[in-house]
């Protein structure tokens, strides 16, 4: 029997356009890197995916690359062919027929793609200045043209209408992690003096056209509701750099986009604003003030065991994103639901990537990377 105290973690919600999301818990967009190499998903993939959507409300799949150009790591899930659809619909399969939510995260990497990964090596961004991120760092990208940022926004859209014809129960854009939408929003990547660029209003032309031409397309194309997220970082670490204030400002204007939610990447649900804004707050703290209950949100952050999710649902968050947990624990949504959340288990099984139904590659990269999963030395 599932302790009273998680009940909240339980309750049915019904998002903007009118669909049901039956609990709380989401299972976080965590890339794979186990697709095939002409993007097309895996049977291990299907696999992992049919074995964590099984509890969560909704799972939103690794990020998916909207154009050739944007991909970027290996294995990446492609959504920017429409010979992908079939590849989708299986994907969509997985999740759903267990009874979640499927949503797929697209995107375009911009400056992060690895130069192997895109045609030409031509790596793109909004202007020609490096990530200062290890394993990028000097990686020059090209500047983008303004023909080719329209058609990228275009691209979105065209991902959107794939996701749709696959059934997918909707698209979370990735304006997240330093990827394409990040960096024309932020005064580190984003140097440009045309339309694209300039002051913070002109800094959020491309992320606001980028979920323009997606709920353009979902009206077009969807013949059921059809959910649009949108999820962002909340500040930059370098200087110049999107700071909390910035952020705040951005999404008090999604927050009255007609979106279903917003979604905060965080590796810890408890971090504090760093600048411009009161720094004696929560991250999480300040978005729902500044959201206002105008839409729901999703938090997500280390919250590796049954108190603490319940702990957090505590601040009024209307969803909560489990990453890591799911990876090390795929049950750990129903060991609560069943009164056993004592049993979840908190580090990753060494032995274990037969057992939790992993793919080769991905559990490569996670076991290769000390700290990045707990139990990884
Ligand atoms: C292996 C791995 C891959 C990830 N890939 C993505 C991704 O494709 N898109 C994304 O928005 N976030 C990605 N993230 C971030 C997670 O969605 C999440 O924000 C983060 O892991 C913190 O949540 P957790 O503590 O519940 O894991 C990834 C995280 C991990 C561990």
């Amino acid at each position: 029997m599932m302790k009273p105290k998680y009940a909240t973690l339980f309750e049915a919600y019904t998002l903007p356009n009118g669909m049901e999301m039956k609990n709380r818990m989401i299972m976080a967009p965590m890339t794979n890197y186990s697709s095939n190499q002409d993007g097309s998903v895996t049977e291990d993939e299907i696999n992992y995916y049919t074995r964590r959507s099984k509890g969560v409300g909704a799972v939103i799949t690794a990020v998916a690359n909207i154009t050739p150009g944007g991909k970027g790591f290996p294995g990446q899930i492609g959504c920017d062919r429409d010979e992908l659809i079939p590849s989708l619909s299986k994907l969509a399969k997985s999740i759903k027929g267990q009874g979640a939510k499927a949503i797929l995260q697209i995107f375009h990497a911009g400056r992060m793609s690895l130069p192997d990964e895109v045609p030409n090596r031509d790596v793109t961004a909004p202007s020609n200045i490096p990530a200062e991120r290890e394993g990028t760092l000097g990686e020059v990208p090209r500047e983008l043209t303004v023909e080719e940022i329209e058609g990228i926004i275009d691209a979105f859209g065209q991902a959107t209408r794939r996701a749709i014809e696959a059934g997918f129960d909707g698209v979370e854009i990735h304006g997240a992690n330093g990827y394409l939408i990040q960096q024309f929003f932020s005064p580190h990547a984003n140097r440009r003096e045309d339309q694209y660029g300039g002051n913070l209003e002109k800094r959020m032309t491309f992320p606001l056209a980028v979920i323009d031409k997606v709920q353009h397309t979902v009206k077009e194309y969807a013949k059921a509701p059809f959910i649009v997220g949108y999820r962002f970082s909340p500040e930059e670490p370098e200087t110049p750099g999107i700071t909390m204030g910035d952020t705040l400002h951005l999404v008090d204007v999604l927050a009255d986009k007609g979106l279903d939610y917003l979604h905060v990447s965080l590796l810890d649900f408890w971090s504090k604003a760093r600048r411009e804004a009161d720094t004696s707050k929560t991250r999480v703290e300040l978005l729902l003030e500044t959201i206002n209950k105008r839409i729901p949100l999703v938090g997500v952050g280390s919250l590796y065991k049954a108190d603490d999710a319940a702990e957090a649902k505590k601040t009024g968050i209307e969803f909560l994103g489990l990453g890591r947990e799911l990876l090390i624990d795929p049950e750990w949504v129903q060991k609560i639901a069943k009164g056993n959340e004592a049993e979840i288990n908190t580090t990753l099984d060494l032995n274990g990537k037969e057992k939790l139904d992993f793919p080769d590659s991905f559990w490569k990269v996670i076991t290769s990377i000390p700290g990045w999963v707990p139990g990884v030395k």
